[in-house]
């Protein structure tokens, strides 16, 4: 299985980027293909923390190409920064490159997200404010700026004050205040002579790797429950996450992914508005939080908490053809003495075994739960199955069947040795 795609199975931050961070050793190439820097993987090596928000998490491995996929949006600014801040604190990153087709987050895009969310007042989605929607709408309108033609002194100008105009009239509307165009183009102008030697033609790049056999991980960001079309729209990211992002995000097809790995909670998370049919509003949820310091990584908000939703979990390996789990945070759960995992939902008094498409049905659903035992002790120094408690083994195991999904490996803390190995072979053996 040379390539792999990391996706996130529930509502984002699964602990990927510990993931990929692991995997890292054995790849070639770690490719992001979607979002931007809405997304914060955490990466904890030897007691020293890195968050990565637009560059893939395995640039910590010196032999890795890091690469910035065509279906991400980039803020320019926020790479630079990033990129010297892990340069500060590891010297000897991979290499990284930078997709000429992937599109450009400028600060008009930042202020046009609050605004927007401003105007939807109690049905706002409870974004990240860094500019996502507003820059994937402007990939769609066609409008645009691409890395390609950002790194490009003539066509920058050129094509900034032509769809700042048009931004101009667009913020005022809004209530929002117009922006200087020399004072935008010249300070952009200096983040694109920096980013320039980064930007190529990373279809090309993957798609040889691919061809010669080259370990390629894919790096998703996000969850498939935030993705555009397969989620919770319209309380969704705008772009997508889930596995088939990976075709469209780097230019490969879908045959040349070799492997799909899911990485999911022991319990469910979610950031932002939206249904979230096993949401906890009670102390085991606050529990939770405060046990598993669920905050987020990108915005320091509190993380909503829950059981694990099976129904989410399998609709996730249907949309991903998932071949492997990665279940995370297992050590959290421990000293809870039941664990509810929901297996089905109960709408308008009928009872339904999938997610529903619409929003307000899904809002509106009752979870019904099995409820399993739960176990006790510090599991976070556990590293082979037969070191999990019993009850903690016929959890996942339960997991597993109702997903039809082979565990591939658990996670019980967030350093990278922290991991219990399930199936290698799911994991190029690691
Ligand atoms: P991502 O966005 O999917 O990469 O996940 P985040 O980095 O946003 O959030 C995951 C958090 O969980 C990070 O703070 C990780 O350091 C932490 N983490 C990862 N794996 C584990 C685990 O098994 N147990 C615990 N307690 N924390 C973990
Ligand atoms: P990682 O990669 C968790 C959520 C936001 C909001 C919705 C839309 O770290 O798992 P956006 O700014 O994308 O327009 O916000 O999506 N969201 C995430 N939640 N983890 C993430 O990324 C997320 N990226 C976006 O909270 O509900
Ligand atoms: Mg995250």
């Amino acid at each position: 299985m040379p390539t792999l795609v990391i996706v996130g199975a529930q509502w984002g931050d699964e602990a990927k980027g510990k993931l990929v961070d692991v995997l890292g050793s054995k790849a070639d190439l770690v490719v992001r293909y979607s979002g931007g820097n809405n997304a914060g993987h955490t990466v904890i090596v030897g007691g020293q923390e890195f968050r990565f928000h637009l560059i893939p998490a395995g640039i910590l491995h010196p032999a890795v190409t890091a690469v910035l996929g065509s279906g991400m949006v980039v803020c320019p600014k926020g790479l630079l920064e990033e990129y010297d801040r892990t340069r500060e604190l590891r010297p000897d990153l991979g290499r990284l490159a930078v997709s000429k087709a992937a599109h450009v987050v400028f600060p008009y895009h930042r202020t046009l997200d609050a605004l927007e969310e401003q105007a939807k007042g109690d049905n706002k989605v409870g974004t990240t404010s860094r500019g996502i929607g507003p820059a994937y709408q402007d990939k769609a309108s066609r409008i645009g700026i691409r890395m390609g033609e950002f790194v490009e002194p003539r066509v920058f100008r050129e094509r900034l004050r032509e769809v700042l105009e048009y931004k101009n009239r667009l913020l005022s509307l809004l209530g929002g205040e117009p922006m200087d165009f020399e004072a935008l183009h010249d300070e952009y102008a200096a983040y694109a002579e920096r980013i320039r030697p980064w930007v190529a033609e990373t279809d090309v790049l993957v798609q040889e790797a691919v061809a010669s056999g080259k370990r390629v991980l894919f790096e998703g960001a996000q969850g498939s429950m935030l993705d555009l079309d397969c989620g919770t729209y319209p309380f969704v990211t705008s772009s997508h996450p889930v596995a088939g992002g990976a075709c469209l995000g780097t230019g490969i097809g879908p045959r040349a992914i070799d492997g799909v790995v899911g990485v999911c909670k022991a319990y469910t998370t979610r950031v932002g508005s939206g249904p979230f049919p096993t949401e906890l509003l009670d102390e085991t949820g606050d529990w939770i939080r405060t046990k598993g310091h669920e905050f987020g990584t990108t915005t320091g908000r509190g993380r909503r908490c829950g059981w694990l939703d099976l129904v989410v979990l399998r609709h996730s390996a249907r949309v991903n053809s998932l071949t492997g789990l990665v279940v995370t945070r297992l050590d959290v759960l421990s000293g809870l003495e039941r664990l509810l995992v929901c297996t089905s939902y109960r709408l308008d008094g009928e009872q339904i075994v999938h997610v529903p498409s619409n929003t307000f049905e899904l809002a509106a659903v009752e979870p019904v739960y099995e409820s399993l035992p739960g176990w006790d002790g510090d599991l976070r120094s556990c590293r082979r199955w037969d070191d999990l408690p019993r009850t903690a083994r016929d959890y996942l195991r339960f997991l597993e069947e109702f997903t039809s999904v082979p565990i591939a490996a658990v996670s019980v803390g967030p350093d990278r040795e922290e991991t219990v190995p399930v199936r290698p072979e799911l994991l190029w053996g690691g």
